[in-house]
């Protein structure tokens, strides 16, 4: 089938920023995730778990969103500061009522974000916290000269501010944030948004109003009326949801054909999403080029079995790794509007990067969908043209195109073509020209894919290399074209070295 790039056509630059990630206080994503404590037996440096670190550092992480989420709207900063001995227990009512020693907070976050060489994205709490405890944040964080919030941050330790620059206020306001109307919120934001300081003009922080999730467009456009002028972006949540009821979501692992379908139908449901969101945001503040944060994204699926239902452990297939493929080829696609996206969460939570048990950990088929297209962050988004037929299970509903493409070009020329092949039984050739780009030294490809067992392939403790990504053998290039052939129910990147 055929393929084409029009290297003269492009929506924007893609904003590394969508290759962002979320770590939340739930389950075991933070503790026993990310950090397990400097006394741990488990090998870390300040805490943090040295393998799972370094598996995330391969993945050049942008921007990591915390401490949620719901628990976001619960969390009191200061309870996480100063010596741990003295740091208050409590139970973390949001999710499964389990002890929060308060062991991971500002520092460890912060410490955390300089091991993986990324920004922080810290959700201040509106449900049940107030504007001056915020703004008492962004100070203990920013505040270069001398100042309470200065002086409490030198006396625990940190002299230099971080300057952090990404600041949501408020969790999901229309439900767990504290089931608020827009208009009420987009008061409360205000308010926030007013008094959240810039204290050093060359780092000014960047505000994130709490947006709708799914289809609700109406708060978007209300929200977005009425807190435009004094916020940057708007948030969107998005869960990828196979099962039509809450209690049957569907199992990660054990799908039929017609579940796989339905899967890819709501993953490709981000591209309208994206676009009717961003239409009312430009309706309802048409002077101001508002950001889309898409702060929550990816599979939900029903926790693995013998597992504590609030933890949000699931495993993650071959499926996950496609699901994670076309969204990020529509984020970047959409880069004119999507600012940034996180996807939830990083370790043990949701579709996550990295599954831990004990001191073993795996990358999932997810991690290597953000390694093999790291490549399209920063770089020039390229308008992708694909021929496709709409396949699905028998007799279904939910057809979905066999293919799924994007490309860029980065600042040295080099293209970078991601293309998925949705088909869960057949394998695509693929012709793919160009048009307005420079010549190309090499033509090098990746595939990830589950081979034998297809969407459900997936990675175990004891088996952690069956979905890995291989080398593409079957490229032969032509005159500003080169064809490959791709199997079933897989994921391709194919570099063209400048
Ligand atoms: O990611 C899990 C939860 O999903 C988050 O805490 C919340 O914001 C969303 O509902």
């Amino acid at each position: 089938m055929l393929i084409f790039i029009n290297g003269n056509r492009s929506v924007g630059t893609i904003n590394k920023n969508i290759y962002g990630h979320f770590a939340e206080h739930l389950g075991r994503c933070i503790y026993g995730g990310l950090y397990v404590g400097e006394d741990s037996e488990i090998p870390n440096q300040n805490g943090m778990r040295t393998d799972v670190v370094n598996a995330l550092k391969e993945l050049d992480i942008p921007v990591l969103r915390w401490p949620g989420g719901c628990f976001a709207d619960t969390y009191h900063w200061q309870d996480g500061i100063g010596p741990k001995s003295s740091r208050k227990t409590l139970i973390n009512t949001t999710w499964g009522g389990v002890r929060e020693d308060n062991s991971f907070g500002t520092h460890e976050f912060m410490e955390l974000c300089r091991q993986l060489g990324c920004e922080a994205y810290i959700n201040g709490n509106v449900g049940t916290g107030t504007v001056q405890e915020m703004c008492d944040w962004v100070e203990y964080c920013n505040m270069p000269g001398v100042s309470p919030m200065a002086d409490l941050r030198r006396q625990n330790g940190q002299d230099a501010p971080w300057n952090v620059k990404y600041w949501g206020i408020g969790n999901e306001m229309w439900g767990g944030g504290g089931n608020m109307r827009a208009d009420y919120y987009s008061d409360l934001c205000r308010q926030y948004a007013s008094f959240l300081r810039d204290y050093d003009p060359s780092h000014k922080i960047y505000k994130i109003a709490s947006g709708a999730c799914d289809f609700n467009y109406d708060w978007t456009q209300r929200v977005a009326e009425l807190t435009g002028a004094l916020v940057d972006a708007l948030s969107l949540h998005y869960y990828t949801i196979p099962g039509s009821e809450w209690e049957h979501k569907g199992s990660a692992t054990k799908f039929s054909r017609e579940e796989y379908y339905i899967t890819m139908y709501k993953a490709l449901q981000m591209k309208g999403l994206i676009e009717n969101h961003t239409a009312r945001m430009r309706q309802a503040c048409p002077n101001k080029n508002l950001g889309l944060v898409i702060d929550e994204w990816g599979t939900w699926l029903d926790v693995e079995e013998g597992t504590n239902p609030h933890f949000l452990y699931q495993q993650n297939a071959m499926r996950d790794a496609l699901v994670a493929a076309v969204n990020l080829n529509i984020f970047g696609d959409h880069c004119d509007s999507v600012v940034m996206a996180n996807i939830a969460q990083t370790v043990n939570v949701l579709q996550a990067m990295i599954l831990t048990d004990g001191p073993r950990m795996l990358c999932t088929p997810t991690y290597h969908v953000f390694h093999m297209f790291k490549g399209h962050q920063g770089a020039r988004q390229l308008e992708t043209y694909a021929e496709t037929a709409l396949i699905g299970a028998d007799g279904a509903d939910c057809k979905v195109p066999n293919l799924h493409v994007s490309a860029s070009e980065d600042h040295n020329g080099n293209v970078l073509v991601t293309v998925v092949n949705l088909s869960d039984h057949s394998s695509v050739p693929v012709e793919i020209h160009w048009d307005g780009l420079s010549k190309f030294t090499s033509i090098t490809g990746q595939v990830l894919s589950g081979d034998g067992a297809g969407a459900a392939a997936y990675n175990t403790f004891d088996n952690p290399h069956q979905v890995e990504p291989k080398p593409l053998t079957n490229i032969t290039v032509g005159t500003n074209s080169f064809t490959s052939l791709l199997p079933a129910c897989s994921v391709a990147a194919f570099t063209l070295k400048a």
